[in-house]
């Protein structure tokens, strides 16, 4: 129940509607990766990704821990609660290069998080990728 009543709330909220329009506005903002489209549009898969990695429309998610955890050097004790912020995450020094740059040759923006991960990432992820494509 928790699962379908999910689904019809994402079906109506302006997720994909959203990142799309980000992805607008982050071409007009680098009018050279416009030019990079047009010169091959055989690279819309990638453009898709790097359009979510950059900024999408839904920034975080969040987990409650079941047992204690430490991440990062942090504790996180059981039944605790944790944000977690995906805009950051898609842009870890440790995983991306040149982080603040809308990059349709970036060679890793399929690691980006914006669908969350795991068995409760994004159902709805495949027909969002092809939306945004
Ligand atoms: C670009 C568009 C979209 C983005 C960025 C997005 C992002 C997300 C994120 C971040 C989560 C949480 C994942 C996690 O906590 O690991 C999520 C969950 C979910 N999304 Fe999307 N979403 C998009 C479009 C859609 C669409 C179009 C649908 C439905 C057709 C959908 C259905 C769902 C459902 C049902 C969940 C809950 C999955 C679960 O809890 O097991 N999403 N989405």
């Amino acid at each position: 129940m928790h699962q379908l009543v999910l689904l019809f709330i994402a079906l109506f909220a302006p997720t994909t509607p959203g990142s799309i329009s980000s992805g607008m506005l982050s071409f007009t903002h680098n009018p050279d990766q416009i030019a990079r489209f047009l010169a091959d549009p055989a690279c819309v898969d990638n453009a898709a990704n790097e359009v979510v990695r950059y900024n999408a429309s839904n920034q975080f998610t969040w987990r409650v821990a079941k047992t204690d955890v430490e991440v990062a050097g942090v504790g996180i004790g059981a039944g605790q609660s944790v944000a977690l912020f995906l805009g950051a995450a898609n842009r870890d020094p440790g995983v991306f290069e040149r982080l603040g740059a809308f990059d349709l040759d970036r060679r890793n923006s399929a690691k980006h998080l914006s669908f969350g991960l795991g068995v409760h990432s994004c159902l709805g992820r495949q027909i969002a990728n092809l939306q945004l494509k």
